[in-house]
């Protein structure tokens, strides 16, 4: 994988777009991973409510031999890169922080990382924080990876909230450098698959979890076409679209979760990129812990075309 691209990624010249048979990611979310003890001094503020959530119930359904088993799975089938939309962990404590950096460290295969709404639960520095990530993300969002061609464009939709809420927003700055970036990608002829925690489409989720700016999200994805986004967020198995657009908008499930609803239950998303002259084949399998296959999909994105809007569509499998 390069590393990310230097101080301005808009200035610099990315590899180019053909070199190798395809390129294979996996997806996971929300593994919400065990946290360590939680001292009370970090817990005078909104994190009281997530710490007394945990102790209820999530403590009960997050398990961490669910999220070892799906790592486990993705160790079998020797990905390339393994992408993780957010919500490592749960109160975002400095501690939850080192203790993700382990767990990305140790998986199997190099991973890039986007932060979620709990790990944004409060104002704190960067230093304690989603700097103890930077060797798989970058110091400032949206940031892009590239590798054979692909470009892994991470945004951050995680902000501090009000009690009982879990939105996020994008924000105006970081949506312009996102839109001035995807376009760069793709004048480079580059295949762009966007990570988002936050889904920016209304009803995957409840309002008081949903992306505020998911309008603007989306209006800048119709502007310069993207030929995939992924996010998290919704704990949810869903494969939709960007509104207005062909653009293929994928959820998944808790890496963590154990839930008797089969949309619910912890899954991953195995992604096979397929260049060819003019764009790429995506295809998606969608993998239960077992290692079987719940879902398949499959997508032919054009790069000649400039507009999301008229992209290739799905043609499932
Ligand atoms: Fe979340």
């Amino acid at each position: 994988m390069t590393p990310d691209l230097p101080a301005d990624p808009l200035a610099s010249r990315p590899t180019s777009p053909v070199t190798t048979p395809h390129v294979t990611l996996a997806h996971i979310s929300d593994p919400h991973l065990p946290p360590p003890p939680v001292h009370w001094r970090a817990a005078l503020n909104k994190r009281a409510l997530s710490l007394l959530s945990w102790k209820k119930h999530r403590q009960y359904v997050h398990l961490a031999q669910t999220c070892a088993a799906l790592v486990k799975d993705i160790g079998h089938t020797g990905v390339d890169t393994i992408l993780v939309s957010g919500d490592l962990t749960n109160f975002g404590t400095p501690d939850e922080f080192a203790e993700a950096a382990r767990w990305l460290e140790a998986l199997p295969a190099p991973a890039l990382v986007i932060p979620g709404n709990h790990d944004c639960m409060v104002r704190q520095p960067a230093s304690v924080g989603l700097s103890q990530w930077e060797h798989w993300s970058a110091r400032q969002y949206p940031y892009v990876r590239i590798q054979n061609g692909i470009a892994i464009v991470g945004v951050n939709s995680g902000i501090p909230t009000a009690p009982f809420m879990a939105y996020g927003r994008v924000g105006r700055r970081q949506r312009e450098r996102l839109e001035a970036l995807l376009e760069h990608l793709g004048q480079e002829g580059l295949c762009r698959v966007v990570m988002i925690h936050h889904p920016p489409k209304r009803g995957l989720v409840p309002w008081r979890k949903s992306l505020l700016d998911h309008r603007e999200v989306a209006a800048l994805l119709r502007r310069t076409g993207a030929e995939i986004v992924l996010h998290g967020h919704s704990h949810d198995a869903t494969l939709t679209h960007i509104a207005g657009t062909d653009i293929p908008l994928l959820g998944v499930a808790s890496a963590s979760l154990t839930d008797e609803r089969p949309h619910r239950q912890a899954c991953w998303n195995h992604l096979t990129i397929h260049p060819y002259e003019g764009g790429w084949h995506i295809d998606l399998a969608r993998h239960r812990l077992d290692g079987s296959v719940s879902e398949r999909a499959s997508w032919k994105r054009s790069r000649q075309e400039r507009s999301g809007r008229k992209q290739a569509g799905r043609t499932d499998a």
